[in-house]
């Protein structure tokens, strides 16, 4: 184990009690006692810049730290509270729990990615379904106290489905009303009926996720709602866990890359936030690339990076991938300073290889959701282009579970695709059995 390193450009050191920081004007605050340090509309009181939450120092060595995550203390906390105040102070976490997600191998994802050894952390096996759980535990867990000092009416979101549904569960746990605000006719079945009956109320807006977002942080302004949306700092501080643990899972051996979906940017930037960290405390000696993958549809962020980030793209979004339908990421700039501390790249994937990559995932045994699929997509499209070798490590993250979109994967198998699998209806004799038998 190395010593910690030489800061990189953009994070800040670690504090002695945690603070928030402001992105643009730098203000800091106590994090945990001042009500004006996250208020309910997440952004700085100030100037409106996003804040970042600055963590405790740990006070002891990268090896040390490593092994204070691994007694049966910290395992019996779950997958983001056993980082305790590398996440949040709380001793009192409104948790499922979430985490401790399976990091698994499948030789035939291996091959169709084109690679020697391809892993996938999924994140579909949190207790809602995807890693927003991880962000979520924090959030609500915050917005709890604030409501105990009397300043927030109820907790809320835009969601292009799992935050939703998320949202709903952890606040339905912690008994606090929720509003989710949604783009009408562009939410997975499985998510609206997540949200739906943990007993949300859901509101189907007529307009975009990028216009549920501008409402949502709307009345997080003037209606007294706590704002749960990946802008709010405590859910990066959950998502962090998500690198943290796959790394834990790997001995602390850095992956060469480790890819990722990208809409609001909000987990792009944890995972930077969360390898500087892990470079800062010596837990790992070389800081992994990051690959951020988008919809062909929806890429504003693969069109900036392909043009050296000189501006700031906004696009119309549409893709199968409703997840990822974004068209103007809010957590643009740190996802930026995410993708140069780590050296990364940021590609666009087409809805077909979107949904050809998920149906190999699925015919793996292992499932996901579109969206996620579009890690694996991204990795076969980066290992084409020789931009990702045979024999590099490579974790591909699967961010939700296949039963979110069931809709897509019936379309999906009544089509005339290579893997289609339609279902295939039969009178009840073992004649017609046999005749399915003959044809496999
Ligand atoms: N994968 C899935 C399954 C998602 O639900 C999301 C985002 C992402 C990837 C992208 O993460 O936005 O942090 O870049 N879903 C949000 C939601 C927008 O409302 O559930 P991101």
């Amino acid at each position: 184990m190395t010593p910690a390193g030489e800061m990189p450009l953009g994070m800040l050191p670690f504090g002695e009690t945690p603070f928030a920081a402001c992105d643009d004007c730098g203000a800091r605050r106590d994090a945990i006692g001042d009500v004006n340090a996250v208020p309910n509309h997440a952004t700085c009181v100030a100037c409106g810049g996003l804040l970042a939450i600055v963590p405790q120092r740990p006070g002891c060595t990268g090896r040390e730290l490593a092994d204070s995550l691994d007694t049966a203390a910290a395992r019996a906390a779950g997958g983001v509270w056993r980082f305790g105040a590398l996440v949040h102070p709380s001793r009192t976490p409104v948790s499922w729990p979430e985490g401790d997600t399976p990091l698994v191998t499948s030789p035939a994802l291996s091959a169709f990615a084109g690679l020697d050894n391809l892993s996938l952390k999924h994140e579909g096996m949190n207790p809602t379904g995807s890693f927003k759980d991880r962000g979520m535990t924090v959030a609500i867990t915050d917005a709890v106290a604030r409501r105990a000092r009397g300043s927030v009416r109820a907790v809320a979101c835009a969601s292009t489905g799992n935050t939703a549904a998320s949202l709903a569960a952890y606040a339905a746990r912690a008994g606090l009303p929720a509003l989710v605000f949604v783009p009408a006719g562009n939410v997975a079945s499985g998510k609206l009926a997540q949200a739906t009956a943990y007993g949300a109320r859901t509101l189907l807006v007529r307009a975009d996720f990028d216009a549920c977002l501008a409402l949502a942080r709307e009345a997080s302004h003037s209606l007294g709602v706590y704002l749960a949306n990946s802008v709010n700092p405590w859910r990066l501080e959950g998502q962090k866990t998500i690198a943290w643990e796959l790394l834990a899972q790997r001995d602390w051996r850095a992956p060469d890359w480790i890819a990722l979906p990208g809409g609001a940017l909000g987990n792009t930037s944890a995972f930077g936030k969360a390898l500087s960290e892990a470079r800062a405390l010596g837990l790992i000696d070389r800081v992994p690339r990051l690959l951020v993958v988008q919809a062909a549809g929806a890429a504003p962020f693969a069109a900036a990076f392909a043009n050296g980030f000189r501006e700031r793209v906004t696009v119309r979004a549409e893709t199968v991938a409703t997840a990822i339908r974004i068209g103007a990421p809010a957590s643009w700039d740190r996802a930026v300073r995410a993708i140069r501390d780590t050296n990364g790249v940021v590609l666009a994937v087409d809805d077909a290889a979107i949904l050809d990559a998920k149906a190999a995932v699925d015919a793996a045994g292992i499932g996901c959701e579109p969206a996620s699929a579009a890690s694996v997509a991204g990795v076969r499209a980066a290992r084409a282009r020789g931009l990702i070798a045979a024999d590099d490590s490579v974790v591909a993250v699967l961010t939700g579970h296949l039963l979110k979109d069931p809709d897509t994967v019936m379309a999906y198998h009544a089509g005339g695709s290579a893997r289609a699998n339609a279902p295939i209806a039969i009178e009840p004799t073992i004649a017609a059995v046999d005749a399915i038998l003959s044809s496999l």
